[in-house]
């Protein structure tokens, strides 16, 4: 279901996810993507590809006492990572599986999340249709996608994964297909000094890196 990118072989998403993550761009993004959640304490929330599980294990501190985050992701290596990670927290594990094909019971979690998960996927239509099913009536998604660009890349981030350039319009409207209201769409945009690793991972021979993040959001109801 990955795309071709290198970004998309075994270890390389998480490497770049690893590497982005440094940048204060992504650091807001994410920030933001957890006070869009709504996390509270007892919810029980989603972390859909969550790489490594950094995320998850945050999110893991914003819903105690008494929730618990599930973090899945398709890659074994990723999910071995993530169990590390989150080994002897409360309130958080991971489990390998596809956006595709949800293990998990309609209206389970309070809320669900993607961070740069959906661009790589083929069809992200799928994914999405599982994510509404697996949220409960009043539950929040919010879907972060980003896209990277900068000089010297013949191909770039945004050539080699699937939807990016044209998620930011296409998500609301499948998300109002699929009768989630109250959809919001936040763009943020910077340039950041990429080190060689993000550039090697990106195909791209020099920086600085253009990161543009956007943020769907939106209120399940049934
Ligand atoms: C760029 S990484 C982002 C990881 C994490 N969300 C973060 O922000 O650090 C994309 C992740 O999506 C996962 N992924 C790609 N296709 C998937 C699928 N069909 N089902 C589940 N996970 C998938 C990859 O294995 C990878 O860990």
């Amino acid at each position: 279901m990955a795309g071709p990118g290198r970004g998309n072989q075994p270890g390389g998403a998480a490497r770049l996810s690893r590497c982005l993550r440094l940048t204060a761009t992504d650091r807001g993004c994410k920030r933001r993507s957890f006070a869009l959640l709504d996390a509270r304490p007892g919810q029980r929330l989603l972390d859909a590809g969550c790489g490594t599980g950094a995320d998850a294990v945050a999110l893991a501190g914003y819903v105690q006492p008494g929730g618990h985050v599930v973090g899945i992701d398709s890659s074994a290596v990723a999910i071995a990572a993530a169990r590390t990670h989150g080994q002897g927290l409360t309130g958080v594990r991971f489990e390998r599986a596809d956006l595709a094909a949800l293990p998990s019971p309609d209206a389970c979690f309070d809320g669900v999340r993607t961070d740069r998960t959906l661009q790589h996927l083929a069809q992200p239509e799928i994914a999405v249709r599982e994510l509404v099913r697996v949220t409960r009536s009043g539950g929040h998604v919010v879907f972060s996608e980003g896209t990277f660009a900068g000089p010297g890349s013949a191909s770039t981030q945004t050539r080699r994964t699937h939807q990016a350039p044209g998620l930011a319009a296409f998500l609301p409207l499948l998300l109002n297909r699929s009768g989630v209201v109250n959809i919001g769409i936040e763009y943020s945009e910077a340039t950041v000094d990429a080190g060689p690793e993000v550039l090697e991972i990106l195909g791209m021979r020099a920086g600085p890196l253009k990161v543009k993040v956007v943020q769907i959001t939106g209120i399940v109801t049934r």
